[in-house]
């Protein structure tokens, strides 16, 4: 696995966000790239709110050939695109673009992702009863793949509650057969509100700071629940507590890595090395940890 020689030929992939310096996206998909000896390379593109827009539109003169979209941008780009997958119209949010001439082709990653890394795994989250925590842009992609998988129950928590309803409308509105229950303050502080729970997915940011809160204690669910955290970054506390408590637990890196496989594949047509991907990733977390 050789460094490509970078020149006219090379094609140029990257990510637009802010901030954007601890991106890991360039880790994985660079090894990718050289895995299966595509001229080829990805950079993070530093692009604030106001000039997105300008930025989504120059890139593509500029011979880029396809952008993955993260915060603060992944809504805001919807309405950037020529067309829009299914899958990023059900998310309602962007985090891959391919471009072709200059038109841009938006598509979503995140969901499928997240139920590749279910699946990875063994588990179905078909028939199950699950919890999301949060209601931002991990929480939408979530919560829109568990609806679309099927589970039997989806409940709904969020510290502003009026996000959570929102979120609620929307898959309301999007699935005929799922109308998630939203949880109020004082039911994930109780048993008897969350023992029938199967997942339980951290979509918050709490835990990414290690002096941080636990999102919801396991104490109140049963044993065998899988605590899901999104944070890819080691085991947060939440992670430790819930091992301590038996339950099942799984952090993030994973979904990280299909969603990028599942975007290079959008943009290569190419099946992506999932394993060198997640290789590269647990190296560079393990150099940057130590
Ligand atoms: N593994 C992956 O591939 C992957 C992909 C995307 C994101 N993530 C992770 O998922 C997490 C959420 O990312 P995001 O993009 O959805 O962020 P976001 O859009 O900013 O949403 C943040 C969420 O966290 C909640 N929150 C923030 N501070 C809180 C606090 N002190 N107490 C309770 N809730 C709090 C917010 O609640 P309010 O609505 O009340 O503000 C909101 O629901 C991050 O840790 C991110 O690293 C992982």
């Amino acid at each position: 696995m050789g460094n490509i020689q970078l020149n006219g030929d090379t094609k140029l992939f990257g990510i637009i966000g802010h901030p954007i310096k601890h991106t890991l996206s360039p880790v994985m998909q660079n090894a990718a790239f050289q895995e299966l000896g595509i001229k080829a390379t990805y950079v993070p593109f530093p692009v604030g709110v106001d000039n997105l827009e300008t930025v989504l539109k120059t890139l593509p003169q500029m011979g880029v050939s396809g952008v993955n979209i993260t915060v603060p941008h992944k809504q805001a780009a919807l309405t950037l695109m020529d067309t829009i997958s299914e899958e990023a119209k059900k998310i309602c949010a962007i985090n891959t673009v391919l471009f072709k001439g200059n038109k841009l082709h938006g598509h979503n990653t995140d969901g499928i992702g997240f139920i590749r890394s279910l699946e990875e795994k063994g588990i179905n989250p078909k028939g199950k009863n699950a919890l999301v925590l949060g209601a931002g842009g991990a929480a939408r992609a979530v919560a829109v793949a568990l609806a679309d998988a099927g589970v039997k129950e989806l409940y709904l928590y969020n510290r502003t509650r009026e996000r959570a309803d929102l979120l609620s409308q929307h898959i309301d509105h999007h699935f005929t057969y799922c109308s998630p229950h939203v949880l109020e303050d004082h039911q994930i502080r109780s048993k008897e509100d969350l023992e029938h729970i199967d997942i339980v997915v951290n979509a918050t940011t709490l835990g990414l700071n290690p002096s941080d809160p636990i999102p919801v204690s396991p104490i109140f669910f049963k044993k065998g629940t899988l605590f899901y955290d999104l944070i890819y970054h080691g085991e947060t506390n939440w992670i430790q507590v819930a091992k301590q408590s038996k339950m099942e637990v799984l952090n993030g890196l994973s979904m990280l890595v299909h969603q990028g496989a599942l975007s290079f594949e959008f943009w290569t047509g190419k099946p992506a090395p999932v394993e060198t991907m997640q290789t590269a990733l647990e190296k560079y977390l393990c150099r940057s940890e130590n």
